[in-house]
């Protein structure tokens, strides 16, 4: 059984992914331990959420700075308190600086609702739906500095149905993020996850550039 492995997770908004990594690292067997839930929003009901699961929470509010490097400074003060091997984005509505990206290099880790690298930024359920796109899903990925663009870890693919709205699409792809990410979070705690020079790493073998895929 490996180590323990302290992840803290950023959010800024429901947290149903954060429920998701919660509810999978209390099976019991998972060496993956949430030690805080840190959102830039005081009121982000995934703050509730952590409480309610006895975990630590800290609210650093980014209207408080002056400016992007001095609110991503004082966040990675906060994270490094609890020393964590990886570091969790379930929906951090921000954008991170390059040197944010670059302290927690390898153990960063985003989850996307769409087939990256389609449809990078936000309204991604509408833009799949606009184009006819007949197959939608999430990524998880390594974060770099290229706002959703390192290398992917896990996708899940859904079919699109010809009634789809992007709620109905939404709710879908929901389901699978919260499949995926405790599998992606699971697996770097397993010391079976890293990023190598290439890409992402499974196993000490490169994942192929869509990284593991998972067809529904
Ligand atoms: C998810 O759709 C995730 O892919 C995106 O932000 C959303 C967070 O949802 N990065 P929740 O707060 O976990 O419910």
């Amino acid at each position: 059984m490996p180590k323990t492995c302290d992840v803290v997770v950023l959010l800024s908004g429901t947290g149903s992914n954060l429920q998701a990594l919660i509810d999978s690292t209390r099976t019991g067997d998972s060496p993956a331990r949430i030690a805080a839930v840190i959102s830039n929003r005081a009121d982000a009901y995934g703050l509730q959420r952590a409480s309610d699961a006895g975990i630590d929470t800290r609210a650093l509010d980014h209207k408080a700075f002056e400016g992007r490097e001095a609110f991503d400074a004082a966040l990675i003060e906060l994270i490094d308190a609890f020393n964590p091997k990886l570091v969790v984005l379930a929906g951090f509505m921000r954008i991170l600086s390059a040197g944010f990206v670059r302290h927690y290099q390898g153990r960063l880790l985003n989850i996307h609702p769409s087939l990256l690298p389609k449809y990078k930024g936000l309204h991604t359920h509408e833009r799949a739906l606009e184009a006819g796109d007949t197959e939608h899903g999430c990524s998880v990925h390594f974060v770099t500095e290229e706002l959703d663009g390192g290398p992917l870890v896990v996708q899940a693919v859904i079919p699109v149905e010809l009634q789809d709205s992007p709620q109905s699409l939404a709710q879908r792809v929901h389901v699978q993020e919260h499949l995926i990410y405790p599998m992606a979070v699971r697996w770097f705690a397993e010391g079976r996850l890293a990023l190598g020079e290439q890409g992402a790493l499974l196993d000490g073998q490169l994942l192929a550039a869509s990284g593991h895929l998972i067809r529904n």
